[in-house]
């Protein structure tokens, strides 16, 4: 939630900063601004809305040179350090004056943010007990005027002025700090360097030759360099042209892990899609085989080494907690039938946010999974925080290298979905069901439990799975069809059951979000315990059907509850396993999906849910990439 950038070396930053904001836009879109320090002077731009908006008003103060490259009139163009924010809003409504960043009285200071400070009313009230006047009703504006103060007391103090200073009077400031915040600052009278701050809330650096950079995240730097630092909890960072220096909070000297981002630039752009959402469904059937590679062996064993717990770890287990928001929470819902199947260990499914307020029974016998593509979801923090307080082991799954959710975890297994920027979450899904699939699919194997010899069929199944989903998705134009046929649509109806309950809950939160359509995703076997009662001459019910060859009765039942939905008016959209003529007569629309077990079903049957979504949400007008009110890391509670 809120992208930052910050550029400090021998280039103009105004471009450089801009490019790294586009690249992180997907984390918060309210308002964008920059701040470049210039000839001593500190120059800046802000502007509500998109940064679209504010790129707009830096074009008419930057006017085009002769060959091409942007020269500055007011000067703003020319500044080799600089920092730039895209905002999500939290304290203060998404205004040109509430817009990032925000600056001391005299304009000589200026800080961006994300996150939020907890104690930001008592902090006011004493600035302003002192006189200060505040420009905005951020939380942010603050720490501005904090920092100024803590660089006018070292000033007459009579320590030198220069970068040290302002680092030193960053730790200053964040030791005042509650909550959770990323800040970064410049000062006018300190050119060639920016100053970062971080608690529970990301900030990586990137390692350039004579320039570094500062971001919530590689993206924004990947196209200068992947050499980057992560930083720890509770550290405060000082980069210069030619230097990186951390340090605690406290002063004490610490050292940042370095690491290589290998992935390049280009995954990061549309690639001639006309949406990120939609390069980012075509791209799952590689992010499936990615997330699979190197953890299987020929022989059909799990290869889990990476995430560094013991067999007799596993073998302890006796309970799990999987605790996710949204998306991932999905996932985790759809991991319990295949997590509770194959190991027989009780699995239960918690949304993060609500996990730590009721008190779950946890030890050090418990296994807590925390999913979440981001890394930075402040719910699932705090969750996988209250778990270890409890001494229950964390293992986390997550996209995102070196971010703190699994940082804090006592294991990790990485998904390999490559960097996903539409704010709908699509490849990121696919990739954590792979890795629960294999989290219980390596539990069994090591506990040798009554299934454990179905592993071997089951990982033969998964690597069938990009196959199958470029076969899907290579006829998947009669579901855009359909979207444009239902983009008009009052409400739609997901119903599902088993697996494909969690799919007709991802599928109606995918069309909420994006078409900002009323849409609910009910277990199947309820709708006669009320929701039946919605369903009127015409209303879209897509009904997701699992395999005939899957268990028990499950397949027969599901076509009961479609011709009992049909019987009352409803228009059946049903996603089937191809050969399934069974349903055939209570299709109003087919879609079918490639032949899948019935546990691994999701894989292909969430996909046409996405772009399903995706088409009618474009359809409607709507930009698809950036819904309305949301971010893609939520890294507030
Ligand atoms: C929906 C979506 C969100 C995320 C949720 C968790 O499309 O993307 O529901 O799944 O905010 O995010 P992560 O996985 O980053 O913790």
């Amino acid at each position: 939630m809120c992208g930052i950038v910050g550029y400090v070396g021998a280039r103009p930053a105004l471009n450089i900063v801009l490019d790294g904001l586009r690249r992180l836009e997907y984390r918060g879109y309210d308002s964008a601004g920059v701040a470049i320090v210039c000839d001593d002077e500190l120059l800046t731009e802000k502007k509500a809305g998109k940064l679209a908006n504010l790129e707009k008003t830096l074009a008419e103060r930057v006017s085009a040179d002769p060959d091409g490259c942007p020269a500055p009139k007011l000067g703003i163009g020319d500044g080799t350090t600089g920092i730039g924010h895209t905002r999500w809003a939290t304290h203060g409504g998404p205004t040109d004056r509430n817009a990032h960043p925000h600056q001391s009285r005299d304009g000589r200071v200026a800080v961006i943010h994300n996150g939020i400070i907890e104690n930001f009313a008592k902090l006011r009230a004493e600035l302003e007990a002192d006189g200060v006047e505040f420009d905005s009703d951020t939380d942010t504006e603050c720490a501005a005027h904090l920092l100024a103060a803590a660089l006018a007391e070292l000033r007459a103090a009579g320590e030198p002025d220069g970068p040290q200073l302002l680092a030193a009077a960053m730790r200053t400031v964040s030791q005042r700090l509650e909550g959770a915040f990323t800040l970064l600052a410049v000062d006018a009278a300190i050119p060639g360097a920016v100053v970062g701050a971080r608690r529970n809330s990301p900030l990586v650096v990137g390692r350039g030759d004579g320039e570094n950079y500062l971001a919530s995240d590689v993206s924004a730097f990947i196209e200068h360099t992947r050499e980057a630092v992560e930083l720890g909890q509770d550290q405060v960072v000082l980069i210069t042209a030619e230097s990186i220096e951390i340090t605690d909070f406290d002063g004490t000297p610490a050292i940042g892990k370095n690491f290589h981002i290998d992935w390049d630039a280009s995954a990061a752009e549309k690639g001639g899609y006309d949406y990120f959402m939609l390069k980012e469904i075509a791209e799952q059937p590689q992010a499936v085989a990615d997330t699979l590679l190197g953890r299987l062996t020929e022989g059909g064993e799990i290869m889990l080494d990476e995430v560094r717990l013991t067999d007799q770890d596993l073998r302890d287990v006796d309970k799990i907690f999987i605790v996710a928001c949204g998306t991932a929470y999905h996932a985790g819902l759809v991991a319990k039938y295949a997590i509770e199947h194959w190991t027989r260990i009780p699995c239960e499914v918690e949304l993060a946010s609500e996990f730590r307020y009721r008190d779950p029974v946890l030890d050090r016998s418990t296994l807590v999974v925390a999913i979440s593509q981001s890394g930075e979801t402040m719910d699932t923090l705090m969750a996988l925080r209250h778990a270890k307080e409890q001494k229950a082991r964390v293992l986390a799954i997550c996209n995102t290298n070196g971010s703190t959710i699994p940082r804090e975890s006592d294991a990790v297994l990485y998904t390999h979905s490559g960097p996903e920027i539409a704010v709908a979450s699509t490849k990121a899904f696919l990739t954590q069901l792979v890795a629960c699939y294999l989290i219980g699919l390596h539990l069994a194997q090591v506990r040798g439990v009554k299934y454990a010899d179905e592993v071997g069929a089951v990982v033969a199944q998964l690597q069938e799975m990009p196959g199958k989903l470029r076969d899907l998705l290579a006829d998947i134009e009669p579901v855009r069809e359909l979207a444009r046929d239902l983009k008009s649509a009052p409400t739609v109806l997901f119903i599902g059951r088993h697996v494909g309950y969690p799919v007709a809950l991802e599928g109606a939160l995918k069309l909420k979000e994006l078409a900002y359509m009323h849409a609910e995703g009910f277990a199947a076997g309820e709708l006669k315990h009320g929701p039946i009662a919605l369903i009127d001459q015409g209303t879209p019910v897509v009904c997701v059907v699992p395999s005939p060859a899957g268990r028990g009765m499950l397949h027969d039942k599901i076509v009961s509850n479609i011709q009992e939905v049909r019987a009352r008016g409803a228009r059946t959209i049903v996603i089937a396993e191809e050969g399934d003529t069974a349903v055939l007569p209570y299709a109003d629309h087919l879609i079918t999906v490639p032949r899948t077990p019935t546990l691994l079903a999701p894989l292909v049957t969430t996909v046409p849910l996405q772009v399903l979504a995706c088409e009618i949400a474009a359809a409607r007008g709507h930009d698809v990439d950036q819904p309305r009110n949301l971010a893609k890391s939520v890294t507030v509670e």
